[in-house]
């Protein structure tokens, strides 16, 4: 049995790899640049892109049981499709909570429409799948290191909406779960981190894993927009001011999931902020 796994070089799938070598299962690893990768030794990485359907061809599916579908922009849909050809019996794939179209502001948003076209790209391959739909990332807060870098102020709207930031540690260790064991075939996972905080509190964990007092100072959602506009797309920062906003008074539900499937807690916020303390140059 050899697991695939795609985006295997970035935040999710590094992990993913790591873990899978850990149980010592063979880890095949895609990525567009495997001189780059610096995964561990016992991977087999293999050249490929998913936007090209013609470079997953050759020995990428040799012997592969299992595939970690990352959701790039393009390509999922020849990905599966290859891997049910190929004879692959189990898809876990990275969706986003965003899919489950729980509030009005998810129907609306880049992130819905996209996951859920993954998702469908997925199914349509016939091949059992485990989708999980992960919340917030907590690696989204690493927007904010340039500003604590640089002082003890993050300047951002909503102080007091609260999201449940999920470690990437945790999706991993889920994903890896449902790859090597069969019980968590044709589910969807919800996933989030194991607490709701607001922006401000998420700010002073991180300041309280570097032994500084950082501060929030609010502007106002059209500040945000004009502050962001040279960086990110326009619906990417609607989806997040929507999603703020939202949160302010209904604080983001933080799921048990992660503990259920893995066994033990999620990690905390803090936990993150520790691990990624030299990020914010601490
Ligand atoms: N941020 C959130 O709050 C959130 C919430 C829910 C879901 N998500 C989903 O999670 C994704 C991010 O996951 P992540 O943090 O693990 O990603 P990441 O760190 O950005 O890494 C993505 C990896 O995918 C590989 N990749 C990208 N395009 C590819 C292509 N065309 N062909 C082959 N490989 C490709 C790249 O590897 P190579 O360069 O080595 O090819 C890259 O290292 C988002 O895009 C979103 O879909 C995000």
């Amino acid at each position: 049995m050899t697991i695939l796994v795609t985006g295997a070089t970035g935040a999710i799938g590094r992990l993913v790899v790591e873990q899978l070598v850990d149980r010592q299962v063979p880890v095949r690893a895609l990525s567009r640049s495997p001189h780059k990768a610096a995964l561990p030794a016992a991977v087999d990485v293999v050249a490929g892109d998913l936007a090209d359907p013609g470079s997953l061809t050759g020995p990428l599916f040799d012997q592969v049981s299992g595939v970690f579908v990352f959701p790039a922009e393009t390509g999922v849909e020849a990905l599966a499709e290859r891997a049910a050809r190929a004879g692959a019996d189990h898809l876990v794939v990275l969706s986003s909570l965003a899919a489950a179209g729980e509030h009005a502001r998810d129907l609306r948003s880049p992130s819905y429409a996209h996951h859920r076209a993954v998702e469908e790209s997925v199914s349509a391959s016939g091949i059992p799948a485990t989708v999980l739909r992960p919340g917030p990332f907590a690696n989204n807060l690493l927007a904010w290191s340039h500003a604590i870098r640089s002082g003890d102020t993050v300047q951002g709207p909503y102080a007091k909406s609260a999201q449940a930031p999920i470690h990437e540690a945790d999706i991993a260790a889920v994903a890896v779960e449902a790859l090597t064991t069969d019980t968590y075939r044709g589910a969807t996972l919800h996933l989030t981190g194991p607490e709701a905080l607001t922006r401000a509190e998420q700010l002073r964990t991180i300041g309280n894993a570097l032994g500084r007092t950082l501060t929030y100072q609010e502007i106002s959602p059209g500040e945000f927009r004009s502050a962001m506009s040279r960086f990110m797309p326009e619906p990417i920062i609607t989806m997040l001011l929507d999603h703020w906003s939202d949160t302010v008074d209904r604080p983001d539900t933080a799921l048990n999931t992660v503990q259920d499937v893995t066994g033990r807690p999620a990690r905390t916020l803090a936990q993150w902020a520790a691990d990624h303390a030299a990020d914010f140059g601490g």
